[in-house]
């Protein structure tokens, strides 16, 4: 098992089995308040691909599957400048989208990925975040679905990169 990363020591904030636990609860829940529709699932890629995965195995109902890719504007722990390095494939006029993130932190990148979706009519549009850094938001931006909310902090692993290390990692831990 990883212990630490570059030398820093990784502490424990929410094992495998909680993390399973509140990820079915939104999955159950977003089967309660799409019943009878068809959404579409938006990945953003790489942090969310692992939250996606284990989230949409528990909607019951036809849905669909994309990704979005955003320039890793945070090389290490710093913000920057954000660019779209990949686009669904799919048309979204029309449809229900539930954008699907790792961290809602500053929100600056919800924000950009939002009003591009926005701009193609979608019938609905909803965030789900794994985890909400609410305390740091510096965009007027909201998520629907948020599995944990944390405090200030780095955390790393389910999907969740550290300068690309630690996304294997099937616990969360945060940076000491
Ligand atoms: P925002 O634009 O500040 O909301 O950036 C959110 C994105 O920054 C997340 O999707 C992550 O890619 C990255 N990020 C923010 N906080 C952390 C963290 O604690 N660990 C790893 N990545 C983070
Ligand atoms: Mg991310």
């Amino acid at each position: 098992m990883i212990a630490e990363i570059r030398g820093r020591k990784l502490k424990l904030l929410f094992s495998s089995d909680e993390i399973l636990r509140r990820v079915a609860e939104l999955g159950i829940q977003i089967t309660e308040d799409y019943r009878g529709k068809n959404p579409i699932l938006i990945g953003v890629l790489k942090g969310a691909f692992v939250f996606l995965a284990d989230l949409m195995r528990h909607i019951d109902l036809p849905m669909e599957v994309d990704f979005v890719r955003i320039s890793s504007y945070k090389s290490g722990m710093e913000s920057g400048d954000i660019e779209f390095i990949m686009d669904v494939s799919t048309p979204l006029g029309g449809r229900h989208v539930i954008l699907v993130e790792d961290i809602l932190d500053t929100g600056i990148t919800l924000r950009f990925i939002c009003d591009k979706i926005l701009s193609r009519g979608p019938a609905s549009f909803k965030i789900c975040t794994l985890t909400d850094k609410k305390e740091r938001r510096q965009v007027d931006i909201k998520a629907d679905y948020v599995g944990f909310e944390i405090e200030e902090g780095f955390i790393v692993g389910y999907g969740i990169d550290w300068g690309e290390e630690g996304r294997n990692i099937p616990e969360i831990y945060v940076i000491e």
